[in-house]
């Protein structure tokens, strides 16, 4: 790069586009600091930049939601008569069928920051399970060794790291031997990243010689996947579906075969699972038909008296929630890509650090900027047809947000423990409880031992009498 030449011709954009304030350090920069603050600037698109600007950071930009919202039409957690029963079947079959095949892979999203959690580190190397102090990436990798045993298949493991976060994950896998699985069956890479503005337009600098920049969303992970090669990497291996799932939620059911098999037997492009919302307005995205189209629109946005709208039967007319566990076609991610797709951008007020005029750094105890992101869930209504269907929380929905209350480590803990012990019972064993019905040891159950309820029965023999106060994990 003539840098001279480079540095003249970024100054003019800047002045432009009101950025100019991104060189104000320049002269107390070395020679590589000043390549690598005008590669970065370089890659900015200011034509962009000015729209966003103008429409999300300096304003929050309304989104856009149909007069005609209706609730959206989903599969039960049990069928609802016998002709859908028969129909389950049918997809738990297929679902197993394309396991066999290996045409299902995993693909957790870990890229976030995990602000709210305050570890540091990937959120995946946090450790959370009740007995054994299992990390988030070890147990997903269990998951994935005890579904490829089963199915007699390789199951392959995309995860979506981000310039903040990956080389630390790449470092947690290799010295944890990918949690034994095969290397070559893990497939880590990044996504992309946006510049953090203040509230009044400018990119803020994260020091002199670097933008401050955050991950893109999660919606940033269907570009990544295209980008970083995943896709042309599943499509060597055969891959067709693909199993979204955060990083935070250690109850996912990765290879669910009836979820998979009716997402199959649909012929949709990209399907959800959903939870029954515990009220009105709980902090979830709410699956909606906006004329006709299936969408999911954030909590914020869907208008209260919707949000509170009752069924004669006094249920929520918008009762189903969205927990971020989507089947998706790697021939959708494939043809987004193509037809050069975005997504609308969300904006959220943050607490950023950053370095002002002076060139003091801010620590800021009060949101100071604006971080912009996409959602994946906004690709929903870009499938020509999309599936949902409702999980119980219990058994599939334990995110690990903050480090206390709501969503919590303790939270997350508990229900880990609660499902374990639901399993065990339906299994005919006795578990200790206290007098007011809470449970009275510590249970963990690996995905080695059972990847679900019906597997525990074939194990009775191996699962020892179980006492009050017990710290039990059956492996
Ligand atoms: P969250 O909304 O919980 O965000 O992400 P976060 O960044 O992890 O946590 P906070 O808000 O800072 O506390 C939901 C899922 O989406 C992933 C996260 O890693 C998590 O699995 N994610 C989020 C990404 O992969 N990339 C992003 O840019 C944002």
């Amino acid at each position: 790069m003539d840098t001279a030449k480079t540095y003249e011709d970024i100054k003019k954009v800047l002045k432009k586009h009101r950025q100019s304030h991104l060189l104000a350090f320049w002269d107390q920069l070395d020679k590589a600091q000043r390549r690598n603050l005008l590669s970065q600037i370089h890659r900015l698109d200011f034509v962009k930049i000015d729209y966003w600007v103008a429409d999300y950071v300096k304003k929050n930009a309304s989104v856009a939601i149909s007069g005609d919202l209706a609730p959206a039409s989903f599969y039960g957690y049990e069928p609802d008569d016998t002709r859908q029963k028969q129909k389950y079947a049918r997809a738990v079959n297929l679902g197993k069928e394309l396991m066999r095949q290996g045409k299902v892979a995993a693909f957790v999203v870990a890229g976030g920051q995990g602000t709210r959690l305050g570890f540091d580190g990937p959120k995946g190397d946090f450790p959370i399970s009740p007995v054994k102090n299992k990390t988030l990436f070890q147990i997903f990798a269990e998951y994935i060794t005890a579904a490829s045993q089963k199915y007699k298949t390789d199951c392959p493991w995309y995860i979506m790291t981000s310039p903040l976060n990956r080389t630390r994950t790449e470092e947690i896998f290799r010295s944890n031997d990918y949690y034994g699985l095969e290397e070559k069956n893990v497939f880590i890479f990044q996504q992309g990243t946006m510049p953090n503005f203040s509230t009044d337009g400018r990119i803020l600098l994260a020091d002199k010689a670097n933008l401050s920049c955050s991950p893109d969303g999660h919606g940033g992970s269907l570009k990544a996947l295209y980008q970083s090669g995943a896709i042309e990497d599943m499509k060597r291996r055969g891959v067709e579906f693909v199993s979204y799932f955060q990083i935070d939620n250690p109850l996912i059911n990765i290879f669910d075969p009836l979820f998979i098999g009716l997402h199959a037997l649909d012929k949709a492009e990209m399907s959800s699972r959903a939870v029954i919302k515990t009220g009105p307005f709980e902090k979830v995205g709410n699956f909606c038909l906006a004329d006709g189209r299936l969408n999911i629109i954030e909590y914020s946005d869907l208008p209260d008296e919707l949000a509170e709208k009752r069924n004669p039967d006094k249920s929520l007319t918008f009762k189903l929630g969205s927990i971020a566990i989507h089947i998706i076609n790697r021939a959708f991610v494939e043809k987004l890509n193509a037809d050069g797709f975005s997504l609308p951008l969300h904006r959220a007020l943050k607490k950023i650090p950053n370095i002002d005029d002076c060139g003091e750094p801010v620590g800021p105890d009060e949101p100071n900027g604006v971080k912009l992101e996409t959602f994946v869930f906004d690709a929903v209504p870009l499938a020509s047809k999309s599936i949902i269907l409702e999980t119980l929380r219990s058994e599939e929905f334990a995110p690990t947000k903050n480090a206390t209350g709501v969503d919590s480590i303790e939270s997350t803990k508990k229900m880990m423990v609660d499902r374990a012990a639901r399993w065990l019972e339906s299994a005919g064993l006795n578990i200790p409880k206290k007098t007011d019905g809470s449970i009275d040891c510590v249970l963990e159950i690996t995905p080695g031992f059972a990847l679900q309820k019906e597997d525990v029965k074939e194990k009775l023999n191996q699962i020892p009498q179980i006492k009050p106060g017990d710290k039990i994990c059956l492996t």
